[in-house]
């Protein structure tokens, strides 16, 4: 084990430095409800995958054989798989454990591991998900595109300084921290953190966690997680809040995993008594990396105050009428409808969003940004499924995402050869026999993206590193 001061508080030191010392296995989240995790199972396994289920958390997958990395496959393209360590996904199931929340907050949520795993586990809440780096904004929006997401709202800001006024049935706090449970992956998080470092992260998770239990309505749920060992960044950052909050009580976790208590001790420093019921998961107890683990009650009655505020028509940045969100609205249904063959049925339930680009389809209940300031400190940066792209002057495609994920309930579909797949991969049109208009397209069945028949002939609409990327899933090599 790397970290000499921890010796001390690490009850089965030695099995936790020989898990440190091997490689860990990568595991896979599913999306059940987006295809049975038998089917899935089922397709990597023709691939030479062997995956194993763990015993908890449900739908979490070990790798045990992995023939080319299982992020170059179609089942990751198609969104049907996440790779997340598998201690990760103890996470979301601590913010809905016992709980039925319907608007929830995760307030450091790219690149979204747990923000797709709460969407999955509560269909029918809102999830607002905030990050304040833009880069790692774009990575979160293309994970939420590319699992579906559609109950989950982007923005960026800053989670120290996160709008008030809309209290949230349970707020997610992953903190940026040292890492160190990463060590099996990264040794670089071996190196001692200087003490400014890890001052600064520090006073940085206790002003998120500080902001969490502003943000959280009585009666609801703060998780605080991190992926390192350090006391801290984690008791050391509890203990501080849960002292100035009397309202405030830790609430044991009932998973079936083993684990060690939390600290309530370190080198002289005493924490909170409650802190004993923090989970340590040391990367011995799951075969993963490490996380620390705790959820907060706050005390007070009142169920959820969440239904008040639905969704706008119009994006709160775009400069619309309500009329013209409407007509373009009432457009891509009827593009949907009439061009696509979609059921009017399989819209019922979806709400939109226009934006002065896009449209977005999503199935947010609630909206707690009609609550917020209008300020620049925060910004909507996505909303459900991008389904309408403006290409040029003002044309409105519908985007592959969308395509994609109605998948079959799309009646106009062109059905393509392998071989056709990979012209068309590579910027070619392909001859085909469909009536000019948009059209799905579909290899063995099964869509894979929007297209566009002009002159009997179509294209792809799709984005070109997704194309490129698909091209790879689908081990096409020949038509360059
Ligand atoms: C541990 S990562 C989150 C991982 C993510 N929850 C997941 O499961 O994929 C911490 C995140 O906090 C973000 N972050 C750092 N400072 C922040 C702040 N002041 N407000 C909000 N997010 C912040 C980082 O950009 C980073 O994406």
């Amino acid at each position: 084990m790397p970290w000499p001061r921890y010796r001390g508080v690490l009850p089965e030191w030695e099995a936790c430095e020989a898990a440190c010392g091997r490689p860990a296995p990568k595991t896979v989240r599913t999306f059940p409800s987006r295809l049975p995790d038998e089917v899935v199972v089922r397709r990597l396994s023709a691939q030479g995958f062997v995956l194993e289920p763990l015993p908890f958390p449900p739908h979490v997958y070990r790798l045990v054989r992995e023939p080319f990395p299982v992020g170059k496959t179609l089942e990751h393209w198609l969104g049907y798989v996440y790779v997340q360590e598998s201690v990760m996904a103890l996470v979301a199931h601590a913010v809905v454990e016992r709980a039925e929340p319907k608007v929830v907050l995760d307030l450091c949520a790219a690149p979204g591991g747990k923000t797709t795993h709460l969407s999955e586990l509560l269909p029918g809440a809102t999830v607002v998900a905030a990050d304040t780096s833009q880069r790692r904004l774009r990575a979160l929006g293309s994970n939420l595109q590319r699992t579906a997401r559609l109950n989950v709202a982007t923005f960026r800001a800053d989670g120290r300084t996160f709008p008030l006024g809309a209290p949230f049935d349970a707020v997610l706090v992953d903190a940026p921290c040292s890492a160190e449970g990463n060590v099996r992956d990264d040794p670089r998080v071996l190196r001692d953190l200087p003490e400014a470092t890890r001052r600064r992260l520090s006073r940085l998770q206790e002003a998120l966690l500080r902001r969490a239990v502003r943000l959280v309505r009585p009666g609801g749920v703060v998780v605080y997680a991190t992926c390192t060992f350090a006391p801290e960044e984690n008791e050391a950052v509890v203990d501080r809040v849960l002292c100035d909050h009397p309202e405030l009580a830790v609430e044991l976790l009932r998973f079936p995993v083993p684990h060690a208590d939390g600290l309530v001790e370190f080198s002289g420093q005493p924490f909170h008594p409650q802190l004993r019921q923090a989970w340590r998961v040391y990367p011995h107890h799951m075969d993963s990396g490490g996380l620390f683990l705790v959820r907060l009650r706050r005390a007070g009655g009142g169920g959820s105050e969440a239904a008040a505020d639905v969704p706008p028509l119009v994006h709160p940045a775009a400069r619309l009428s309500e009329a013209e969100a409407s007509r373009r609205v009432d457009r891509a249904v009827r593009l949907l409808t009439d061009e696509l063959g979609v059921a009017p049925v399989h819209l019922q339930k979806l709400r939109w969003m226009v934006a002065s680009r896009h449209l977005w389809l999503h199935r947010c209940e609630v909206w707690p940004a009609s609550r917020w300031k209008p300020s620049r400190a925060w910004e909507l940066t996505g909303c459900g499924l991008r389904a309408f792209a403006r290409w040029g002057r003002g044309e409105e495609r519908p985007t592959s995402w969308l395509v994609q994920w109605l998948g079959d309930r799309v009646r106009n579909r062109v059905e393509l050869e392998p071989e056709q797949w990979d012209r068309l991969l590579c910027g070619q049109a392909v001859p085909t026999s469909a009536p000019s208009g948009f059209v799905a397209l579909s290899l063995r069945g099964e869509v894979l993206g929007a297209g566009l028949v002009r002159a009997g002939r179509v294209r792809h609409l799709i984005p070109a590193d997704r194309a490129a990327s698909l091209r790879e899933a689908l081990h096409l090599t020949g038509a360059r």
